[in-house]
């Protein structure tokens, strides 16, 4: 019965759409609109040494990990860590760790749709000439008024799940690898040129000083922490997502080597990004860094709306952030899918619609925390908050430290030589040394401390 499971879904053209595809994954939101403001709300450099030192030492390697328990199990996360327990005689208890996955996609995917909608939103705010010449409190109006509005922001959110199902329901094939050929040039294109404007006309050196120059004090544990959960969040990890795309990775492709250059992209994005960003705001008297979640949304309108060409460039920027967020959102739906069409025996419209309209509905959630719920505190968080916290900062460092935890201690041998094959005997040594020992001890301490700082302090 498991054997005849195997690809069932189907699988990449190539080891280049896969890496698209994951690339795709993880470029979003995390990289365009979180990182530059969790980086400007934690002073810049050192946060975002911490952040880069986190992708290389437990990012890079849980993500390899991932990659090949999806490739071995061939099926959703769920499924393939079920097959992949069992095929390495290994305690059943570690099957439950796919099941922390769909649901942190479920819950990430309900508010990530949410912000995408702003995106999109602002994409024809741009265009329509709304932006021109707005100050600060315009520009704090316009997004105010957008927040207030539930029934906006329900229509923008709606729009994007479509946009999402639209992919998901082609499947694999005709859905999924299509798209992401298609989006990730165009994104890296639009990014270029974004870099190329900003550097000629923001202020880039001193976007590069923020970024990259050290300032120790302003890092506190709970910043660490973020920094943690960005790199897991931002490269997809512990989700389901990476290891879904792992299932339908070409047997013959090195997972060291292609994990490497998604981990590469993702965060050359996200820095790219923070250049652009930081270079318009320091270009723009009277805006700060540190602005939090609306940095994109009034700093930047503010911007664009005070330079020559900034209503091209202003749309042109929005929907660069609406491609990336679309990208990421259908890695998110579709473990999920997968999974319903596995354990189901669903068609695959029927297991989107469920999954979409789920996520949709628990969306409203977030929608209203902006709003008529705005009062309402979970942990001292609104829900999209907590939401937020509660998924980046704990469900995906946990179950990447229970994946860590799996592939260095219990699962076969052979099973992961025979995924690894083409791998020197020092890098498998390197591996597993982070795998057993400093991406587990990073993570705990990490945790703790940061979850001290959070509530204790
Ligand atoms: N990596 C995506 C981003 O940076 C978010 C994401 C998280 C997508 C987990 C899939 C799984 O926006």
């Amino acid at each position: 019965m498991a054997i005849q499971q195997k690809g069932m879904h189907g699988a990449w053209a190539s080891r280049w759409t896969f890496i698209m595809a994951a690339t795709g994954s993880a470029v979003g939101l995390g990289n365009m609109w979180k990182f530059p403001y969790v980086a400007g709300s934690n002073g810049g450099g050192a946060f975002v040494l911490v952040y880069l030192g986190c992708i290389l030492l437990i990012g890079v390697p849980v993500m390899m990990a991932e990659v090949l328990i999806g490739r071995q199990g061939r099926q959703s996360p769920v499924n393939s860590m079920r097959d992949v327990v069992n095929e390495s005689g290994a305690d059943s208890r570690w099957r439950h760790v796919g099941w922390v996955g769909v649901a942190a996609g479920m819950l990430i995917l309900s508010f990530y749709a949410v912000i995408a909608g702003w995106a999109l939103a602002y994409i024809f705010e741009a265009a329509s000439g709304d932006l021109v010449g707005i100050n600060g409190d315009t520009a704090g109006a316009i997004f105010g008024n957008l927040l207030a509005d539930p029934g906006r922001l329900i229509f923008w959110q709606s729009v994007f799940m479509l946009l999402c199902i639209g992919v998901v329901v082609g499947g694999v094939k005709k859905g999924l690898g299509v798209a992401v050929e298609i989006l990730m040039p165009l994104l890296f294109i639009m990014l270029l040129l974004l870099l190329g404007f900003s550097f000629f006309k923001g202020d880039f050196a001193a976007a590069w000083n923020f970024l990259f120059n050290f300032n120790v004090e302003l890092l506190t544990w709970r910043g660490v922490l973020e920094a943690m959960g960005q790199a897991f969040f931002t490269l997809s990890i512990g989700m389901g997502a990476i290891m879904a795309y792992g299932a339908y990775m070409p047997q013959n492709a090195n997972i060291g080597k292609t994990v490497l250059i998604v981990a590469f992209f993702d965060s050359l994005v996200a820095i790219v990004s923070g250049l652009i960003i930081f270079s318009i705001v320091f270009a723009t008297p009277g805006i700060e860094p540190s602005a939090g979640p609306g940095l994109m949304f009034i700093s930047l309108p503010i911007a664009f709306g005070g330079m020559p060409g900034g209503l091209l460039i202003g749309s042109a920027f929005f929907v660069l952030v609406s491609i990336a967020a679309w990208s990421s959102a259908i890695s998110l739906l579709e473990p999920c899918v997968a999974w319903l069409i596995e354990a189901k025996n669903m068609g695959r419209v029927q297991a989107n619609l469920l999954l979409a309209g789920f996520a949709w509905l628990l969306g409203l959630g977030s929608v209203l925390s902006f709003n008529v719920w705005s009062h309402i505190k979970l942990a001292g968080f609104t829900i999209f908050d907590f939401l937020d916290f509660l998924t980046a900062n704990i469900m995906l460092p946990l179950s990447g430290l229970l994946i860590a935890l799996f592939v260095g201690y219990a699962m076969k041998k052979e099973l992961i030589d025979t995924q690894m094959v083409g791998t020197s005997a020092r890098v498998m040594k390197l591996w597993q040394v982070t795998l057993r020992y400093i991406a587990p001890v990073a993570i705990s301490a990490v945790f703790v401390m940061g979850i001290v700082d959070k509530f204790f302090s």
